[in-house]
Order: C-alpha cells, then sequence, then structure tokens
C-alpha cells in the first residue's frame, strides 16, 4: 500500500518534470536573441534607445509579448504596409530578417529584458494631458502608462514622445489598425478618435511619455 503510493507519487511527480521542461523549452531565452538583435541595432541602438532620425523608437524594456505580436503584425501586414507609412514601410522591411517564430520570440524576449532607457521629455506636462490620460486612457495602458497585457494594450511611459504622437496620428488616419482582422488596432482607432483637438492629443502625449517606465 505505502509502496504503490510512493511509486504513484514517483509518476506524478516525473509527469510534472516532463511538463516543466517542456515549458522552459518553448520560453524563449533573452540569450537566444541577442544574436537576432544585431540587425536592429543601427535603427533602435544597441541598447535599446531608439535612433531619432531613422523614426525608430526606444524599445528598451518593452513587454515580450507587444514586441512579439508587432513584429507578426509588420511581417505579415498588419501594421506598415499602408501607401505613405515610410517609417512603417522601413520596420516591415527590417522584421524580413526575423526569420522563424522561435527567432521573433527570442529577439523579443531580448528586447523585454534590456533596461528602459526614457526618452527626453517634451516639455512639462500639463493638467489638461494628466486629465484626459487618467479619464481614457489609464483604462486599457494602465494609470501608470505600464500597459496592461491582458487587454493588450503596450506600454506608454517614458516612450519617445515624437513616435506616440505618430502613432495616434496613424490610429486616426487608419494608417494603423484599420486592418480587416486588427481588433486591437481598431480599438485603440476608436479611442484616439475620442480626443478633442490636436492641442489635447499633444497634451496627453507628453503626459504619457513623461511617465516612468
Ligand atoms: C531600418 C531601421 C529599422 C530596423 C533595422 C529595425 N527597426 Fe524596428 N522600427 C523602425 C521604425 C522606423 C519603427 C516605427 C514604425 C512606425 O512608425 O510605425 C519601428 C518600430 C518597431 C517596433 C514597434 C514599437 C511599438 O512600440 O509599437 C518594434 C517592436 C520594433 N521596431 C522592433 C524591432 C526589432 C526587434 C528589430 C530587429 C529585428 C527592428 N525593429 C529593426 C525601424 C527599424
Ligand atoms: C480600450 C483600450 C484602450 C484605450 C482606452 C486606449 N488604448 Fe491605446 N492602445 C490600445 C491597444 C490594444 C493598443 C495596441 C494596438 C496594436 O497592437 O496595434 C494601443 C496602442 C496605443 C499606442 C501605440 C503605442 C506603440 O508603442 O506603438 C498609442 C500611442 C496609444 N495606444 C495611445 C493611447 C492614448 C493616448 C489613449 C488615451 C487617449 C489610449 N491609447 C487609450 C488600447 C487602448
Amino acid at each position: 500500500m505505502r509502496r504503490s503510493r510512493l511509486a504513484r507519487y514517483r509518476l506524478v511527480l516525473a509527469i510534472g518534470m516532463v511538463a516543466c521542461a517542456g515549458l522552459f523549452a518553448s520560453a524563449a531565452s533573452p540569450a537566444d536573441g541577442k544574436s537576432q538583435y544585431a540587425a536592429c541595432i543601427p535603427c533602435h541602438g544597441a541598447r535599446g534607445e531608439g535612433v531619432a532620425a531613422t523614426g525608430a523608437p526606444n524599445i528598451a524594456g518593452s513587454a515580450a509579448w507587444y514586441v512579439d505580436r508587432q513584429l507578426k503584425d509588420f511581417a505579415s501586414g498588419a501594421r506598415g504596409r499602408e501607401p505613405g507609412d515610410r517609417f512603417g514601410a522601413t520596420m516591415a522591411a527590417a522584421v524580413a530578417a526575423v526569420g522563424s517564430d522561435k527567432d521573433r520570440a527570442a529577439v523579443a524576449a531580448y528586447v523585454a529584458a534590456l533596461p528602459p532607457v526614457p526618452a527626453p521629455a517634451a516639455g512639462a506636462p500639463t493638467d489638461n494631458g494628466r486629465n484626459y490620460f487618467n479619464a481614457i486612457c489609464s483604462a486599457c495602458h494602465a494609470a501608470s502608462g505600464r500597459g496592461n497585457e491582458t487587454l493588450g494594450a503596450p506600454r506608454l511611459a517614458g516612450v519617445a514622445p515624437a513616435y506616440l504622437a505618430r502613432q495616434l496620428a496613424a490610429f486616426e488616419s487608419g494608417r494603423r489598425g484599420a486592418q480587416i482582422g486588427d481588433r486591437l488596432g481598431a480599438q485603440m482607432r476608436a479611442v484616439a478618435a475620442m480626443l478633442p483637438d490636436a492641442r489635447t492629443e499633444q497634451d496627453v502625449i507628453a503626459y504619457a511619455a513623461s511617465l516612468k517606465p
């Protein structure tokens, strides 16, 4: 009796260990992504700090799930393929260097593990920006601006304000988020339309960018 219980326990343990090994094998490690990341350095910088002249934002510390999804979207054409989207087209061409799903997950893990490098602030945040951010944006991007994986909303805190402003304009114009099946982009399009004027957009972006990543 005692013996068979021990045997059963051992069996359960063994199954558990195999399952865990599977989990670890499928989780991408940042170390694997380091060599992939070499292709990103000319535009995003060695520390993921972004290079303003290329239009590439600071991505260091951005969540792996989000980086992975964006790379997938650039590769599939869900993002960056609208006519006239110069920056999106640059990135869509670059992502071709990332071959497999495994490589993509690995480079995303590497980017996520880089310590965040906040972009220079776009002037002092205003009450108007804070009020709109807390009333609308915080519902999905969190009051801290750190994002929310469950809702698919990325970090905005500390991200280059010029980049964020360009994305907001892209959602408004349909350059981003208008592809059929882009459910999350469509959500963001609806929200972008709620901001009353260019001034408020500027304020809310300046506020989001000023938050600590
Ligand atoms: C030739 C320049 C260039 C290279 C190389 C490049 N990128 Fe980009 N990347 C950009 C630009 C420009 C954007 C902004 C696109 C836009 O405005 O929509 C961008 C955007 C991104 C975004 C979206 C950020 C966000 O917050 O949504 C991610 C993630 C990203 N790049 C990751 C990478 C990774 C990983 C690599 C290397 C495999 C890479 N990029 C290589 C230029 C580049
Ligand atoms: C209903 C949820 C929701 C609300 C509310 C919301 N967002 Fe978003 N936002 C998203 C999602 C989801 C994405 C990612 C879309 C994608 O993957 O392309 C996103 C993406 C963005 C991006 C692109 C970030 C990047 O790194 O490329 C910006 C900028 C942005 N949101 C700004 C805002 C601002 C400013 C507000 C408030 C006025 C706001 N969002 C409110 C869900 C939301």
